[in-house]
């Protein structure tokens, strides 16, 4: 089965055809990011435009690369939520439009969902079910995979999500939006003790997560520095701020695999590329003797393939939408989707 896949949540535009869930045929990205960088974060009107302005020939162009035309596409997956309303809705209502034309089913897909199915088109062998660290710019989570498209979340951040501590902290060092992957690249040299940074203390669900504090101790430790006209060791700083991150996430990890009993573990989210997150975890689970699943970087942030990757697993779950669709800028993994 051939999936025509769409994404739009935030500045990505992109179209891929997958087939069967697994294999990327063709997996096409138009960027914004460049446009947003220049307000140091998503604009997103000027995303929702960009997106309409870019979908139609995206579309045209994953068909041209996959050497297919409309008639060999036998469904239309679609992000439906979560995400910026306006830039959702853009992928929903072109997806629609395709679907009606063709009179092919469509199948509205989870954002963080396709995330985690990420991995399902990185390795083939995969299969729930497994545990999932979800990190992205607007999630922080521990799932349970029990099934396809059955999951229950473990534990989640009260507060800010990991990728939106990673890119306030290297704003304010002045790394251009969005500087989770510079930070990431900043901290390679430096001294991950140099800096005293707090971690979260496990509140009464344990799986739980906070990164408020952790941010707001490195704003100040910043600020704090450049009143006093001291030079930071950014290099250190960065290697600091992540290890706190990564210290947040790890031990819980670790417990969750230790309680659930699951033998593998995966990692999904733009910050899953995140170095010293990779590393840790990798230690971790090998030493419970679990086996890891870390797609690789280009499959960590947002595409359209694992949409329709998870696309297909919804499809064969039954979960196809009619032309009554719309999109939310929020709705849980778990639980009923539309
Ligand atoms: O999953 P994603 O592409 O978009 C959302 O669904 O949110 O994640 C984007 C986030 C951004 O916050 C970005 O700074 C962060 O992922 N990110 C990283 C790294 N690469 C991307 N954060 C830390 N280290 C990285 N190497
Ligand atoms: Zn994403």
């Amino acid at each position: 089965m051939r999936i025509l896949a769409v994404e739009s949540s935030c500045d990505e535009t992109a179209v891929a055809i997958v087939e069967d869930g697994r294999r990327v045929l063709t997996d096409c990205i138009a960027s914004q990011v460049d446009l947003h960088r220049i307000y140091g974060g998503v604009v997103p009107e000027i995303a929702s435009r960009k997106h309409i302005e870019a979908i139609y020939k995206l579309a045209e162009q994953a068909l041209s690369d996959a050497n297919m035309t409309r008639g060999d596409i036998d469904a239309v997956a679609v992000t439906y939520a979560p995400g910026l309303i306006g830039a959702v809705l853009v992928g929903v209502n072109f997806a629609k439009a395709l679907a009606l034309a063709l009179g092919k089913p469509l199948i509205p897909v989870h954002h963080i969902r396709g995330h985690i199915a990420a991995n399902y088109l990185a390795f083939e062998e995969l299969k729930p079910p497994f545990l999932c660290l979800v990190v992205s710019g607007g999630h922080t989570m521990i799932v349970d995979v029990q099934d396809y498209t059955k999951m229950e979340i473990l534990g989640t951040t009260l507060d800010d999500a990991a990728g939106e501590c990673f890119d306030k902290v290297a704003r304010v060092l002045g790394m251009p939006y969005p500087g989770g992957a510079a930070l990431d690249k900043a901290s390679q040299d430096g001294d991950d003790t140099k800096y005293a940074l707090p971690r979260s203390k496990p509140g009464s669900n344990p799986y739980d997560m906070s990164f408020s504090g952790l941010k707001t101790a490195a704003l100040n430790l910043i600020h704090h520095a450049e009143q006093v006209g001291e030079e930071l060791d950014i290099n250190s700083l960065c290697a600091s701020f992540s290890a706190a991150v990564s210290d947040t996430l790890v031990p819980r990890l670790v417990q969750a695999l230790q309680q659930t009993g699951h033998k593998k573990l995966a990692v999904a989210g733009g910050v899953a590329a995140n170095s010293r997150i990779r590393a840790d975890v990798l230690q971790a689970a090998k030493e419970l003797g679990v086996q890891t699943f870390m797609p690789p970087l280009s499959l960590c942030g947002d595409n359209a393939a694992m949409i329709g990757a998870q696309g297909y697993y919804e499809y064969l779950a039954g979960h196809t939408a009619d032309m009554s669709l719309n999109a939310y800028a929020t709705k849980s993994i778990i639980g009923e989707q539309l």
